[in-house]
């Protein structure tokens, strides 16, 4: 079993914007621990702690086998636009086109509390940028177009009435078309 069970859409933790963490210590390594077991049993590329039901802005990631952790973190620029087919484990089985800055600086701490700037794009953007609206208060289905937010109604209705987790993964496009995957 995993430390924690991840919170899903609907559940009021998760619009609400998460709380700076001022303190690293020994219980925040655990929270960060425990949160790195969470995500890789989902599994997920990253995970934030409201997800879990811990207001604190951070979130962890792994991408590529490169596992880290960024407490506080900020953009600092961010350029250009890419369309990706988005998930995310608070929104099980569906994954929605969105279109994001491609390129992004990212500055937060690491677990020694020294800071840490990132440049990444594409992928590794994308997570960022996902990751940190969670500590915003923010789903990936506000970047949503009008069609698609018509189409993501009905399937989170269908997901919400059935409560087990999708056998099925769907894509709902920008155009509020929904492709099996
Ligand atoms: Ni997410």
């Amino acid at each position: 079993m995993p430390p924690f069970s991840i919170r899903v859409i609907g559940d009021p933790v998760l619009k609400q914007p998460a709380r700076e963490v001022t303190d690293i210590d020994g219980s925040l390594v655990k929270l960060v621990d425990d949160m790195f077991a969470t995500m890789y049993e989902a599994p997920g590329l990253g995970l934030a702690a409201p997800q879990v039901g811990v207001q604190k802005r951070l979130f962890v990631y792994d991408v590529e086998d490169k596992p880290g952790v960024l407490i506080n973190p900020q953009i600092i620029e961010s350029e250009g636009e890419w369309g990706f087919n988005e998930g995310c484990l608070s929104v099980p089985g569906l994954y929605f086109e969105i279109v994001r800055p491609k390129r992004i600086l990212i500055r937060g701490l690491d677990l020694d509390g020294n800071e840490k700037e990132i440049e990444a794009d594409e992928l590794w953007g994308r997570l960022f940028q996902h990751e940190l609206d969670h500590l915003e208060g923010v789903l990936l289905v506000e970047h949503l177009t009008d069609e698609q937010r018509k189409a993501a109604k009905r399937e989170l209705r269908e997901l919400m009435l059935d409560g087990r987790r999708p056998a099925e993964v769907k894509v709902v496009r920008a155009d509020g078309s929904v492709e099996h995957d």
